[in-house]
C-alpha cells in the first residue's frame, strides 16, 4: 500500500472516530435537558375534553373532583404520568363525553349515582364494545347525531333495541349481528348484503 493511501485511510478513521464522540456528547446532552424537563410537571393541555384558557382548564378540573367528590390522586399524581384505574376510566368517559357534548355530570350525580339515562348510557357503552366503535360514529356533539347515527336509531326504533324486558345491550345488539359483522363498525355480513340489494331492488335501483 502506498504511503499516500494509508495517510487517506487514517485520516477517514479519525474523521469518523471525531464524529463518534461528538455524536456521543451530543447524545448526552440531550438526555440530559430532557430530563430536567420531566422533573417540572408534565402537563400537556391535550386532552380535547378541557377547553379555554388555563382558568377555565383549572375549573373543569375542580368541577370534576368535586362531582365525584375526591382528591386529585384518585385518578392521578400531581405529574400527570401515573393514571389509577379510574383515572384510565375517565380518559374513556373524556373521550365520550365530547363526542356527547356535555360534561360529566350529564350522566354522574356523584361517585356512586348516576341520572335517569344510566342504563341508557351503559347500553351505548356495550354496543360500542361489541360493534367495534367510538361514540364518535354516531354523536356530533349536544343532541346532534352522525349520518349513521340516525340510521342506527331507525334501527334501535324498528329493532326494538332497548325495550324494558331487555335491560342490557348484549341482547338488543345481537340482533344487529344479524345484518353487522361484530367489531367491524357495523360493515354488513352476507345476509346484510342481500338485504341490502332487496332493498335497492325495490328503489328500483
Ligand atoms: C375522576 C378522575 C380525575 C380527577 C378526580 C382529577 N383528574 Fe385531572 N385529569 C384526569 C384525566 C383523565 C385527565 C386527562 C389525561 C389525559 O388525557 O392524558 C386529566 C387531566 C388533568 C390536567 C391536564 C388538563 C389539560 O388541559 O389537558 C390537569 C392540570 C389536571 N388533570 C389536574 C387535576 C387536579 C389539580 C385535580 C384535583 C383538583 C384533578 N386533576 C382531578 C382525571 C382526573
Ligand atoms: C354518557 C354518560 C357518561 C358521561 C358523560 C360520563 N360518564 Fe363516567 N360512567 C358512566 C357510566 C354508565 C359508568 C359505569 C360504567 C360501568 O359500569 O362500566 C361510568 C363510570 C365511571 C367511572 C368508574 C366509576 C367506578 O368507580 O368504577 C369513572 C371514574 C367515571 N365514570 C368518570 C367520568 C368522568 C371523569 C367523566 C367526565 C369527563 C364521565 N365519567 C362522564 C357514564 C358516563
Ligand atoms: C351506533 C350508533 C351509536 C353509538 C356508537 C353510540 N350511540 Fe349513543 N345514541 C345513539 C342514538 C341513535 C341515540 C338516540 C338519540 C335520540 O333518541 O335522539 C343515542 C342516545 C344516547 C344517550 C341518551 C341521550 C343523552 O344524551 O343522554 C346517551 C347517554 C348516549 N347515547 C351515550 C353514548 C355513549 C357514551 C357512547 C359511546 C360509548 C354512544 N352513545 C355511542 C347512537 C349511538
Ligand atoms: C335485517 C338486516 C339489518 C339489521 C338486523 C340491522 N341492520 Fe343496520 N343496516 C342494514 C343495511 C342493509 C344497511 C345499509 C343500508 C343503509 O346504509 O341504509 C345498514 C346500515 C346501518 C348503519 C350505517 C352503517 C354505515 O357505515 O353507514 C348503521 C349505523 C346501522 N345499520 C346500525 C344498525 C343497528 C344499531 C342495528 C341493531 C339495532 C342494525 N343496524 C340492525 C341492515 C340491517
Amino acid at each position: 500500500m502506498s504511503k499516500l493511501l494509508q495517510k487517506q485511510r487514517l485520516s477517514v478513521y479519525v474523521f469518523v472516530a471525531c464524529m463518534s464522540i461528538s455524536f456521543y456528547f451530543g447524545g448526552s446532552a440531550l438526555t440530559n435537558t430532557e430530563q430536567t424537563a420531566k422533573s417540572k410537571p408534565d402537563v400537556t393541555y391535550s386532552n380535547p375534553y378541557f377547553k379555554g384558557t388555563k382558568e377555565e382548564r383549572e375549573a373543569q378540573v375542580k368541577r370534576i373532583s368535586a362531582l365525584f367528590g375526591v382528591e386529585c390522586n384518585f385518578c392521578h399524581n400531581e405529574d400527570l404520568t401515573v393514571f389509577t384505574e379510574e383515572g384510565v376510566k375517565s380518559k374513556t368517559m373524556m373521550k365520550a363525553s365530547v363526542a356527547l357534548g356535555v360534561e360529566c355530570d350529564h350522566c354522574h350525580v356523584d361517585r356512586k349515582h348516576y341520572k335517569e339515562n344510566e342504563q341508557e348510557a351503559k347500553r351505548m357503552f356495550e354496543l360500542s364494545e361489541i360493534m367495534g366503535t367510538e361514540c364518535s360514529f354516531c354523536h356530533a356533539g349536544k343532541d346532534k347525531l352522525t349520518l349513521k347515527g340516525e340510521k342506527s336509531k331507525t334501527a334501535f326504533v324498528t329493532r326494538a333495541w332497548a325495550t324494558e324486558a331487555r335491560a342490557w345491550a348484549t341482547e338488543g345488539t345481537k340482533q344487529c349481528l344479524e345484518c353487522h359483522i361484530e367489531k367491524k363498525q357495523f360493515a354488513l355480513n352476507f345476509y346484510g348484503w342481500q338485504v341490502l340489494n332487496a332493498m335497492k331492488g325495490l328503489k328500483g335501483m
